[in-house]
């Protein structure tokens, strides 16, 4: 009997660092599960656009349009520089360190804007919005056609196409909104912003 209690504890005191050790690596092998998951949740963001938004602009009113690309990068952007049809996208002035300020310009005869257009936010027939795409974030380009009522801001990251003469309302492809019209003026020949946008710029969270 005696002997049979000790060969109990014998094996007993024998399983616990087994279960120990099990626990032990149960433990292992969760942390290393979830290290994995963190380094592909990581991987994933590095990789898929944001779709979270949190965009935010920090344009004000004031600040004048300085060209974003071509020849004339960051020199402001004077009314006369654009006939009608051309588009350019456009930073405020000292803030294109931040992507959520990126500004389409587009010009078009005056007359030629239809609602949702805000036409009191347009001088010189030139009409400005956010410069993000609303479905994953990507620059819009301009597409010109012969014909300026033709024209499109199109996203060629998915095809999505917004009409720059009806509020840059979506017209085509994924895109769930329009892109935000921004109100500018003309301040001594140069393109200027005369208030925020409309709307949260980009993919809304
Ligand atoms: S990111 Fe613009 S259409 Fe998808």
């Amino acid at each position: 009997m005696v002997s049979q209690k000790a060969d109990q504890k014998r094996h007993s005191t024998a399983q616990a660092p087994s279960g120990e050790r099990r626990g032990f690596l149960r433990w292992l092998l969760l942390a290393a599960s979830g290290g994995v998951m963190a380094s592909l949740l990581a991987l994933i963001k590095l990789i898929v656009p944001q779709k979270s938004g949190g965009y935010i602009p920090t344009v004000k009113s004031g600040d004048q349009l300085i060209y974003a690309e071509g020849g004339k990068k960051g020199k402001p952007i004077r009314v006369d520089d654009l006939q009608v049809g051309d588009s350019v996208l456009a930073y405020p002035g000292g803030k294109d360190g931040n992507y959520a300020n990126i500004i389409r310009v587009v010009r078009a005869e005056p007359d030629s804007f239809q609602p949702p257009t805000r036409k009191d936010w347009i001088e010189g027939g030139v009409v400005a919005y956010s410069g993000i795409c609303t479905h994953l974030s990507c620059t819009v380009s301009w597409e010109k056609r012969p014909q300026v009522t033709a024209s499109i801001i199109i996203c060629h990251c998915h095809t999505g196409l917004y009409d720059p003469l009806r509020g840059a309302k979506v017209i085509g492809g994924p895109p769930p909104r329009p892109l935000p019209q921004i109100p500018i003026k003309v301040d001594k020949g140069v393109l200027t912003v005369a208030g925020g946008f409309a709307g949260p710029v980009g993919p809304k969270l």
